[in-house]
């Protein structure tokens, strides 16, 4: 399969990445953190999540976070919304997409997000009809695609039903989260093969969290599946908190240097980036995550 002409980032930074982070983050440091990443070119950001406060305190702002940022044309600023509650919060803040997000492994349904795998399926469903009604488009995740921090191994045989009864249900996208890191590139390569047997290609992305630092060598086994949809996250931010151990998502920066050098067109301005990394890194007190900005600021 030759190399797609073109990728698309779904920055996740602000999400994956700030809902881990036990210290208070200020809005104002959230809304200049979207801000950046949309004047370095970002298409698509997802900004917040409007789940239990109880259970991702960071994400309780979002509402704000929304209001404070400066939309631009072409971009789309969404959220996670895991219940119908979650989907009517978002509509009020104004948002025009959202995500839910399902788990391949039962044990993670059920830390994350409190029911088994075919409830959080019927979940969805009511958010599915309300966001037809208002014309908001839904992606879809499912996590421990290649790996479960509580049951360990994930066969790609139990992922493929869940993205396609989400894909099913009207998800014009799945994204497939290696959520603890451990996936190879041999597994990534295995995973898209057989998912793709029941959703199409052009409907799955990618979303690689570097816990093991096999992240850009996963993205690019993906690449060769003929998978063109990412998702990273600036600096590298991030982690789940159900997911004790894992690091953040791939670093964007390091996916559009991977890009530029495959000649592959991502639309971003690598220094802007790489300047609304360190800006959040020098927020949280600490070294940024991506390699590529390490390198370009080394001294
Ligand atoms: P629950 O406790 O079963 O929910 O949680 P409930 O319906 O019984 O409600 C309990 C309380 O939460 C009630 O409040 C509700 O009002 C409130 P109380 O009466 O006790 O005061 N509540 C809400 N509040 C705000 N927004 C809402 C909402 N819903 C209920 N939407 C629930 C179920 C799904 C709500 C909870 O488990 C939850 O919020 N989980 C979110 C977990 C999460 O955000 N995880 C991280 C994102 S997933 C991820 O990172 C993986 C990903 O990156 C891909 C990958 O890497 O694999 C996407
Ligand atoms: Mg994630």
């Amino acid at each position: 399969m030759s190399l797609p002409e073109k990728v698309r980032l779904v920055e996740v930074g602000p999400r994956d990445g700030l809902q881990n982070e036990a210290q208070p983050i200020s809005v104002a440091d959230k809304v200049r953190l979207v801000d950046d990443l949309s004047e370095a070119g970002l298409a698509y950001i997802e900004v917040g999540s409007f789940v239990s406060p109880k259970w991702v305190p960071q994400m309780a702002g979002s509402s704000e976070v929304f209001a404070g940022i400066r939309q631009r044309e072409g971009v789309t600023y969404a959220a996670l919304a895991p219940n119908l509650r979650g989907f009517d919060d978002a509509l009020a803040a104004g948002v025009k997409e959202v995500a839910v997000f399902a788990a391949a492994s039962e044990s993670f349904s059920q830390r994350n997000i409190n029911c088994s795998i075919s409830e959080s399926l019927k979940r969805f469903e009511p958010i599915m009809e309300a966001a037809r009604k208002h014309d908001i488009r839904v992606r879809g995740y499912v996590s421990c695609v290649l790996g479960c921090p509580y049951e360990g191994t994930v066969r790609a045989e139990q992922v493929a039903p869940v993205a396609r009864a989400l894909q099913q249900m009207g998800c014009y996208e799945v994204s497939l989260g290696d959520t603890i890191g451990t996936g190879t590139a041999g597994d990534t390569r295995r995973l898209f093969e057989i998912v793709a047997a029941q959703v199409p290609r052009a409907q799955l992305a990618g979303h690689f969290h570097d816990t093991y630092g096999q992240a850009l060598a996963n993205v690019y086994a993906s690449l060769l599946e003929g998978i063109s949809v990412f998702d990273s996250s600036v600096a590298g931010l991030g982690g789940c908190p159900y997911a004790k151990g894992a690091t953040g998502n791939v670093a964007s920066e390091d996916v559009v240097y991977l890009m530029q050098g495959l000649g592959i067109d991502t639309g971003i301005d690598l220094d802007r980036l790489i300047a609304a990394g360190l800006r959040i890194s020098e927020v949280l007190g600490r070294t940024t995550g991506s390699r590529v900005a390490r390198a370009r600021t080394a001294h």
